[in-house]
């Protein structure tokens, strides 16, 4: 049955500036799809349809994480005295093999799939570990909550610790597994190719890695020129590669299939070029370039380039898994970064709200705005605690976007569907 929602409605259809209605209605079809938004009740069709007043409420769009690791969650908000490499090797990836026993993958990730739901991401783009079952699970878990998820087993097996390697069959045969279960058209949870980074895939990892994706026609995730070590070594792992991103390229894991590579840090010339001609998405993770990487990406510069940039938590290399959070680290971190050379201006508050909405949830499908067609992906903000005094309604969405955590989210709904706290 069709519902229309009446709240103060703010969105972004580009990203300089926001939509506001107050007093506004959301109409949703049985689909779970935006029928039509209006300050005018009249002008939605509104035959047969069940009107739910949320009163002084703010409706906003659900937020998407475009870059995660679930099982680094217990990691999250330690371990953050080292740069990327001997962070991994010695505080990431003892965590992950830890994923081979399915009761510890089970508690920790429900955890996991539950403090998303908290904070308002209704969509993420998640690496998982080398291990099926727990992949499995977790995908389990994630549709359970009626959250959307693209989930990756993660490819790895090179220069990494005995339990966390695997074969490229074994691989090939795990992923052939999740596929066969959740490869299914529309679903909300479903696999996506995952080779960690070029430092942990041999030449033979990656190139099957890349006939997955061709065959099934899966989306890909990895990482790209994060760190500055990172990049020099990719230079000596893979020396026949023009950029990192060639050496992704050459195994068809770089927008021959739909590609989100996260960080960027260090992208430049030719691999910007490539990345703007191959359509590859950015996954822009501020919290964690902050932590591990050595630089921050240069998000306005890639605006101008025309590249698609959404926003990631990336925890635990990122210490906070509230999107709203890394919302204000990336205007925080281009302050620091552009008023520094004086070249191009700080991110803004529309800006860093469209990457965490629009813009990311465009890797997802027609998600991240309330504009007709889109999956009705919401968050209703009762910021009745931080409101003591009169504020206009964008001035209402950023102090809560800076001050407000879950406490304030009243409803949270995914493709139309209200989701009630996953167990
Ligand atoms: N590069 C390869 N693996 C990882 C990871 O787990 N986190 C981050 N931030 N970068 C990586
Ligand atoms: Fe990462």
């Amino acid at each position: 049955m069709k519902k229309i929602y009446k709240a103060h409605i703010l969105y972004t259809k580009e990203k300089s500036r926001f939509e506001v209605l107050e007093n506004g209605y959301v109409a949703v079809d049985a689909a779970g799809r935006v029928a039509g938004v209006s300050v005018h009740l009249a002008a939605l069709d509104s035959k047969d349809a069940e009107v739910i007043d949320l009163g002084d409420r703010l409706l906003i769009p659900a937020m998407n994480d475009l870059h995660v690791h679930a099982p680094q969650y217990r990691n999250q908000g330690i371990a953050m005295d080292l740069e990327l490499l001997p962070w991994l090797q010695n505080y990431t990836f003892p965590e992950e093999m830890k994923y081979a026993d399915t009761g510890y993958a089970e508690r920790m990730y429900r955890r996991f799939v539950h403090d998303l739901w908290r904070f308002g991401t209704m969509r993420s783009c998640v690496f998982a570990t080398i291990h099926t079952e727990s992949t499995r699970l977790l995908m389990r878990l994630f549709q359970e909550a009626g959250m959307g998820a693209l989930v990756g087993k993660v490819g790895m097996n090179r220069d990494c610790p005995e339990g966390l390697m695997e074969s490229v069959e074994k691989m090939v045969q795990g992923y052939e597994t999740l596929i066969a279960e959740f490869n299914k058209p529309d679903a909300l949870v479903r696999p996506i190719i995952t080779p960690r980074f070029i430092p942990s895939c041999t030449p033979e990892m990656l190139r099957a890695c890349g006939e997955l994706a061709a065959k099934y026609q899966l989306p890909v995730q990895s990482h790209l020129s994060e760190n500055k070590d990172e990049v020099e070594l990719v230079k000596t792992l893979e020396p026949e590669s023009t950029c990192y991103g060639d050496a992704y390229d050459r195994y068809g894991l770089f927008g021959q299939t739909p590609t989100v590579m996260a960080h960027c840090v260090y992208t430049e010339g030719e691999e910007l070029e490539l990345i703007k001609r191959r359509g590859v998405m950015v996954a822009h993770c501020p919290a964690s370039n902050l932590n591990v990487s050595t630089a921050i990406a240069p998000i306005r510069q890639f605006f101008e380039e025309g590249l698609r940039v959404g926003l990631g938590s990336d925890v635990s290399g990122g210490h906070n898994l509230n999107i709203f959070r890394v919302m204000v680290y990336a205007i925080q971190a281009s302050k620091l970064h552009y008023q520094r050379n004086h070249d191009r201006h700080f991110l803004t508050l529309s800006e860093a709200f469209w990457m965490a909405t629009k813009s990311a949830g465009s890797f997802f499908g027609k998600v991240g705005s309330f504009e007709p067609g889109y999956e009705f992906d919401a968050l209703v903000i009762d910021d009745s605690d931080l409101n003591h005094d009169h504020y206009s309604l964008l001035e209402r969405l950023e102090r809560y976007i800076y001050l407000g955590d879950d406490r304030q989210i009243e409803k949270r709904f995914c493709r139309g569907k209200e989701l009630g706290e996953p167990k």
